[in-house]
């Protein structure tokens, strides 16, 4: 099987997106969700992260596509702007083979090429190959909220693991205090 490449989601690919998402939200804790979802519903995902200036990317081989990732606004609020959160799947029958990695190695790349400051991963906390996953690729586990989540009849605990892309010591809009202390 050939090396899988990266790129970034169009249309065509929405069918299989579609298909992965929907794998997860039938047999994973990774969406705290229970309702499948159809290809319009993802066609409006890709339109809405297109138009923040969002990623989609794919990963895909000569089977089509093994996976994706993407990130979002991480809060709505305007003091967030800096910060984005990450989602990432790989086809069931590919884990465990690199593609995660791969997918959020380009993901990282984006989000610094964006100017993003904070990529936040909230992970379902017994999710071992996610929080793995993170945590070779440098994130810091910062958190860990019991119960905020139900799926399957239990509860279910959220960890968030955060990387910082960047020193800047501040926000690029603010001045630094020492220049208005002049
Ligand atoms: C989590 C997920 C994206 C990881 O992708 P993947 O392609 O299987 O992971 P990779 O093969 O790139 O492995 C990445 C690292 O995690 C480790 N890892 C992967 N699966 C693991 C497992 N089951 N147990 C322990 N470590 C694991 C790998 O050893 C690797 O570490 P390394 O870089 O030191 O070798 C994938 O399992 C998946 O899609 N799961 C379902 C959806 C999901 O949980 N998404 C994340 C939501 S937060």
């Amino acid at each position: 099987m050939s090396d899988p490449q990266i790129r970034d989601a169009e249309e065509t690919d929405l069918e299989q997106i579609t298909a992965i998402h929907n794998d997860a939200v039938v047999h994973t804790t990774a969406i705290w969700n229970e309702e499948a979802v159809d290809v319009a519903d993802r066609s409006a995902w890709l339109a809405a992260r297109r138009e923040r200036g969002f990623p989609v990317i794919v990963a895909t081989d000569e089977t089509g596509v093994v996976g994706y990732a993407s990130f979002g606004d991480w809060r709505p609020h305007s003091g967030y702007r800096h910060t984005v959160e990450h989602s990432v799947y790989v086809r069931g029958d590919q884990r465990g083979r690199g593609i995660g990695r791969l997918l959020m190695v380009e993901l990282i790349r984006r989000a610094k090429d964006l100017g993003i400051h904070v990529m936040v991963g909230a992970v379902e906390s017994g999710n071992l190959p996610s929080i793995v996953l993170h945590k070779r690729l440098d994130f810091l586990q910062v958190g860990r909220m019991p119960q905020v989540g139900a799926k399957f009849g239990r509860w279910l605990d959220l960890t968030f693991l955060q990387l910082v892309l960047d020193d800047r010591p501040f926000p690029p809009e603010l001045r630094a205090p020492a220049e208005d202390a002049r």
